[in-house]
């Protein structure tokens, strides 16, 4: 079953007095498996939160359509199985994080005792146990994104859609998330979290999308999307004789390479991916190179990633001049 799928979602803000009209979206389309994490990446103002608002029902869609556990959107029914953690979650100052969890799991209909019970087991989970009596006035911007989290959660969804999950969050904490998302899908729940850490969302997802100035540039696996093509090859030297010689090998060696950089007594010659390695290393040990390492750089999801945004810049700046 498709858990999310959008087909052509576009959606255009207007500012105030329609002076200015804003293309979030342009025709967006993916879909999410059964309990896969679904990792939706893109650069600010890409239109990730607005997506997940559409979705949410949050904000009305300019055209195109979207479901969410198989019920178009805006559904009460499908709200009642998702969970749901805004990029700017915003709480009532004075409750405890006891409190929100028990506000929250009324709001779902849930009995007294199953709402102490799932309270409880919340807090733990996300890591703030220790925080159960203090008023969230008082959280940390880190404390408040667990707190956030748990209410995701209080509902015990089958549907986890979270904006920006490890915002604010030190290392320790962004490893916290990801476990926990990856626990979640072992419980099999399908999880779709929007991210600008790439690191994160390569770690963890199943899926991913790459979306740029409101449009998907890429779906699919993180191994399949960054393809096995080799970039460059970077070798590392010790030259050796005086300190005219190695200044000469230097030279001779940098007419060869794309870069070449001194580390520690050692010098970083990058080969383009045309260039004969083999070659390479023969004319290096002529010049008097010992050679110490050969490691191929392949291209990595952050490269593909870099690329896109590139391109919508170029993008933006045609559609600027065309206007
Ligand atoms: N309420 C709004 N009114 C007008 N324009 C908006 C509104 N919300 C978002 N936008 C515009 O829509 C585009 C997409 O914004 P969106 O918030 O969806 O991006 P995002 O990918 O979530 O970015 P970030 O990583 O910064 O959270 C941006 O150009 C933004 O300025
Ligand atoms: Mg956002």
């Amino acid at each position: 079953m498709k858990v999310i799928e959008t087909t052509n979602l576009a959606k255009t803000y207007r500012t105030p007095f329609r002076r200015k009209k804003v293309e979030a979206l342009r025709g967006v389309s993916f879909a999410v498996e059964e309990g896969e994490v679904f990792g939706f990446l893109g650069p600010n103002g890409a239109g990730k939160t607005t997506t997940i608002r559409c979705l949410m029902g949050l904000c009305r869609i300019t055209s195109g359509s979207a479901t969410i556990l198989g019920q178009p959107v805006p559904s009460r029914e499908a709200r009642q199985r998702l969970g749901f953690l805004p990029e700017q979650p915003y709480f009532y100052d004075y409750l405890t994080v006891m409190e929100l969890l028990d506000l929250g799991g009324r709001l779902f209909g849930i009995g007294a005792a199953e709402r102490a019970r799932r309270a409880g087991a919340l807090v733990d989970k996300v890591g703030l146990g220790h925080a159960r009596g203090l008023p969230l006035k008082k959280f940390s911007k880190g404390m408040l994104q667990r707190a956030g989290l748990a209410m995701a959660l209080v509902n015990d969804p089958d549907l986890v859609v979270l904006d920006e999950p490890m915002s604010g969050l030190d290392p320790v904490g962004r490893k916290e998330v990801r476990d926990l998302i990856l626990e979640l899908r072992d419980a099999g729940k399908t999880v779709f979290f929007s991210s600008h850490i790439l690191s994160d969302v390569e770690q963890i997802s199943d899926r991913v999308a790459i979306v740029v100035g409101g449009t998907i540039r890429d779906v699919g696996r993180p191994r399949e999307l960054v393809g096995g093509s080799r970039l460059a090859t970077e070798v590392v030297l010790h030259l050796t004789g005086d300190e005219a010689a190695v200044a000469a090998a230097q030279q001779a060696i940098a007419a060869r390479a794309e870069k070449l950089r001194g580390v520690e007594g050692e010098v970083l010659a990058v080969l383009g991916a045309g260039v004969d390695v083999d070659d390479f290393l023969a004319f290096a040990r002529g010049q008097g190179g010992k050679v110490v390492s050969v490691t191929p750089r392949h291209e990595t999801l952050e490269d593909l990633f870099l690329r896109r945004v590139e391109a919508g810049k170029a993008e933006r700046g045609a559609e600027a001049a065309a206007s």
